[in-house]
């Protein structure tokens, strides 16, 4: 092949590239209904509607695939994503993970186990430490589109963790949050959505 070739080819993928990726600045003129819920910068102020601000954009796009289809049922958010293109929803998880998540308060209470579960799981029942998927600062993995944690509402990752454990929330690829969920008690489960709140 020709060196001409190659540098064409090089030059369609990479625009190709660009495009697909979502455009921060058209998202943002996308999301005033959203700021209800989730605040204009998704640091929501109310602990049911989760923080979107800071989050990384593959993990943001899936959730909306998801909420948009169905597989992940979202009563609030029914019917709000039917008009929005795939290109939209692009724009408006770009927006959202280009924005600084502010932390919460975290009670004292617990916060010693919470720690210890999210550093290193719990050994005798099986429990993988969280960091291995979601970093030990609680940014998650961007590349793999796994979740950050920090900062987030302890009682929005409380009531995910409880929907992992019921199957309510089945959206999770390989079951892996499902058989996480699966071993956590409630107090394990108190113990470190407190505790993420605070993470970063
Ligand atoms: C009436 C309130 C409301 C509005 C308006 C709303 N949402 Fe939501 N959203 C929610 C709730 C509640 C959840 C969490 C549901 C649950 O507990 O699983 C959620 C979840 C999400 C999630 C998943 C977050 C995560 O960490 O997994 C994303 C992404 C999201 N919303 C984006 C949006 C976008 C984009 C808009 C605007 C187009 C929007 N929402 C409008 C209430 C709302
Ligand atoms: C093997 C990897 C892995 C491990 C270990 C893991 N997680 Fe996850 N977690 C994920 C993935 C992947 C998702 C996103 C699923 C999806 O795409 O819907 C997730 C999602 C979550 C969510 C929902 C986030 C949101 O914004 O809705 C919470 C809360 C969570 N994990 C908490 C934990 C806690 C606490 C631990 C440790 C006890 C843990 N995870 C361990 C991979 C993991």
């Amino acid at each position: 092949m020709n060196k001409l070739l190659i540098s064409l080819l090089l030059t369609l993928g990479i625009s190709g590239l660009a495009q697909a990726a979502g455009d921060a600045a058209a998202g943002q003129a996308k999301t005033a209904v959203c700021a209800a819920c989730h605040g204009a910068d998704g640091n929501s102020a109310i602990a049911n509607f989760p923080k979107l601000a800071g989050q990384n954009e593959a993990y943001l796009l899936k959730q909306l695939k998801d909420i948009k289809d169905g597989s992940r049922p979202v009563v609030e958010m029914t019917g709000l994503l039917d008009s929005l293109s795939d290109q939209d929803l692009e724009d408006i998880a770009a927006y959202f993970a280009s924005k600084k998540v502010q932390l919460g308060q975290v009670s004292p209470d617990h916060l010693e186990a919470g720690q210890k579960i999210f550093r290193a799981g719990i050994a005798d029942k099986g429990v993988a430490a969280c960091t291995a998927c979601h970093s030990p600062n609680g940014t998650g993995i961007a590349s793999a589109g796994y979740p950050a944690l920090s900062g987030q509402h302890a009682d929005y990752v409380k009531k995910q963790l409880m929907a992992f454990r019921t199957e309510a929330r089945d959206n999770d690829p390989n079951r892996m949050m499902r058989d996480i969920a699966a071993k956590l008690s409630d107090k394990d489960i108190e113990a470190v959505a407190n505790y993420v709140q605070g993470l970063h």
